[in-house]
């Protein structure tokens, strides 16, 4: 990375702020971390990070945390695709306006880089499981999905009026120790954390719809290795479609459990493909996934039973 030494975290309380955050400070970073706990947990961010309780949408709060920081990592946002519809509007005011705040609060000749955590929720369903690269069309299907795109598109525009370096990650499904457990996000940790309680995982529709699961770590890697590279959009999954279906069945069966899947109707949200191409992280910022479910699976179950 480069010299930039003090990174902002926002939202690095939660499940993939806080890998982030432990990462940077191995690296020898160091850390800010702005979180307003509404899902984070403070016992998360390792002592060595300075943490400042608080809302992105706090002008006081964004000033204390910026303080000497030279780089940022925006993650704070309400997560959930599903939720977000009935919650549309607190959704939008932390995840467009609380972005605006933070691009208001920034002074540009302080902070040489800036990131913003996207998803694969800004994208137009697919006709095929065939790899979307950045360039397929931006249509989302929810209230999350729109909050994203404005979020990006107002980041790249003061940015680049600002002559801040700018990277947007459209992040896909990702899994991995640490992720709170809500019905709403993180199909795997709904699914383990359903079947070790006995209750069957729920899947809408027939199961035949893809996600790129990628784990924590991988996202955390490629999400470094933006600084001090190409600026630009970059999907940040495997390349790697697996239906719900077949996800229920890995689970079930690593769990040795015999609860069957329930299928309920399809929701209008749900996108039918969201396999992601990597081809432009790849090549612009050397990022090469390594982690896959089967070999991670046991420690995510073992973090879950712990709680
Ligand atoms: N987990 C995924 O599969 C996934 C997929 C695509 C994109 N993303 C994006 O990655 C980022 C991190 O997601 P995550 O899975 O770690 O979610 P998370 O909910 O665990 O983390 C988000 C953090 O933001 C904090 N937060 C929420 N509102 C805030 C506010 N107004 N002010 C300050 N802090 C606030 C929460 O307390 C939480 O700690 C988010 O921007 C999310 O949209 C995640």
């Amino acid at each position: 990375m480069t010299d930039i030494n003090h990174f902002l975290v926002t939202g690095g309380a939660g499940f993939i702020g806080s890998h982030l955050t432990r990462a940077l400070l191995a690296q020898g970073k160091r850390v800010t971390v702005l979180d307003n706990l509404s899902v984070g947990r403070r016992e998360t961010v390792p002592d060595a990070a300075r943490f400042v309780c608080g809302d992105v949408r706090d002008p006081a709060a964004l000033a204390n945390a910026l303080t000497g920081v030279d780089g940022v990592f925006h993650l704070a946002a309400q997560v959930t695709i599903r939720g977000s519809f009935d919650r549309f509007y607190q959704d939008l005011d932390t995840n467009v306006m609380g972005t605006a705040c933070l691009l208001q609060a920034m002074d540009p000749s302080q902070v040489r880089w800036f990131v913003l955590a996207s998803s694969m929720g800004v994208y137009a369903d697919a006709e095929n499981p065939k790899p979307i690269a950045e360039n397929h069309p931006t249509k989302p299907l929810s209230p999350y999905g729109i909050g994203k795109l404005a979020a990006e598109g107002v980041c790249q525009q003061i940015c680049a009026a600002r002559g801040v370096p700018f990277t947007t990650f459209r992040y896909f499904n990702t899994f991995g120790p640490g992720q709170a457990y809500t019905p709403y996000v993180g199909v795997i940790t709904i699914f383990v954390t359903r079947l070790l309680r006995g209750e069957p995982p729920i899947i809408f529709g027939d199961g035949e719809q893809q996600r790129d699961f990628i784990h924590v770590e991988d996202i955390v890697s490629g999400t470094i290795a933006a600084v001090g590279r190409s600026p630009g959009i970059y999907n940040l999954g495997t390349g790697r479609g697996t239906t719900l279906k077949a996800l229920a069945r890995i689970i079930t069966q690593r769990l040795e459990s015999s609860i069957a899947p329930v299928f309920v109707p399809p929701e209008a949200y749900e996108l039918r493909f969201s396999v992601a191409d990597i081809t432009a992280a790849r090549k612009e910022l050397g990022f090469a996934p390594t982690r896959t479910l089967e070999n991670d699976f046991d420690a995510v179950v073992a973090e879950i039973k712990k709680r």
